[in-house]
């Protein structure tokens, strides 16, 4: 694939997705506000393929101007993933309106907005692919988790009538949902967890919890020719959590 933007390439999914399309001859654009090392290093080793820009992606305004930009620079957005995200626990009560705002932003308004311009062009080269990323946390009751939950079922609403239309022009869209995956993302909340608290959320994911690499097969089999078939579906990868033996 060409030109496939990865927002939060420097992230645990991020790479992982960047890593393995480097891997099978894809170009990419890797999107953060800030590079890693390991990133750095993989933009030495694939010059001709991997192309990083630094972007906070908070401004929305900013968002259709950038995507123009990229697409002048290196040509014709290929695929899109939006990787880029965080988390911010608290209970209803004590979460903050500029935590809402800010959440919703970062995983809600910067990819529609995002989407919006590369759907701008009108015809898209053949296996033009998006794939968003969901959780479970807005399928079950993830204590301290609403505001992030709410800003996830909004790219799950925004889904269908996303798909029809960018169908229209040649670009499938599809999501995933995932279970905990062993990032810094997750280590954040994880971590707080009581020796016992860990345990159990271990056992509720018969398969483990996620590695990037489990997650990044997903998103990469989505943006490939071999997903042809499938679009604006929701795909849920937890672990064997939802149908464990209760
Ligand atoms: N890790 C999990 O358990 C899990 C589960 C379900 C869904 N997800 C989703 O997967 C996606 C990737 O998460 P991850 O676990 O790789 O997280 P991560 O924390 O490892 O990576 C997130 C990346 O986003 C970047 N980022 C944050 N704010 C940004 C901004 N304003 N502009 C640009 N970049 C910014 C960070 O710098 C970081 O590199 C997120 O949407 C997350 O909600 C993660």
């Amino acid at each position: 694939m060409k030109n496939v933007i990865i927002t939060g390439v420097s992230g645990g999914i991020g790479k992982a997705v960047a890593m393995r399309l480097l891997a099978g001859g894809s170009s990419v654009i890797g999107m953060d506000r800030v590079f890693d090392d390991e990133i750095l290093e993989a933009a030495r080793r694939f010059p001709e393929q991997l192309f990083l820009r630094e972007a906070d992606l908070m401004d929305a305004a900013s968002l259709p101007g950038l995507v123009a930009d990229l697409a002048a620079e290196y040509g014709p957005v290929g695929g899109f993933v939006h990787c880029a995200g965080f988390d911010k626990m608290a209970p209803l009560h004590l979460t903050k309106t500029e935590d809402i705002e800010n959440l919703w932003r970062l995983h809600a308004l910067a990819p529609m907005v995002m989407i919006g311009a590369i759907s701008k062009k009108k015809n898209h080269e053949d296996g033009t692919a998006i794939v968003l990323i969901s959780s479970q946390s807005a399928h079950e009751g993830a204590m301290g988790h609403t505001a992030y939950a709410a800003a996830k079922g909004a790219i799950e609403g925004y889904l269908a009538p996303a798909a029809a239309e960018l169908m229209e022009k040649g670009i499938r869209i599809n999501e995933v949902c995932f279970g905990p995956v062993r990032t810094p993302m997750a280590s954040g909340w994880m971590e707080k967890l009581t020796e016992d608290g860990l345990r159990k959320l271990t056992e509720s994911y018969p398969l483990g919890i996620g590695e990037p690499e489990d997650a990044a097969g997903l998103i990469c089999f989505l943006l490939s020719k071999e997903a042809r078939w499938i679009n604006g579906q929701i795909i849920t990868a937890d672990g064997g959590h939802a149908v464990r033996k209760v």
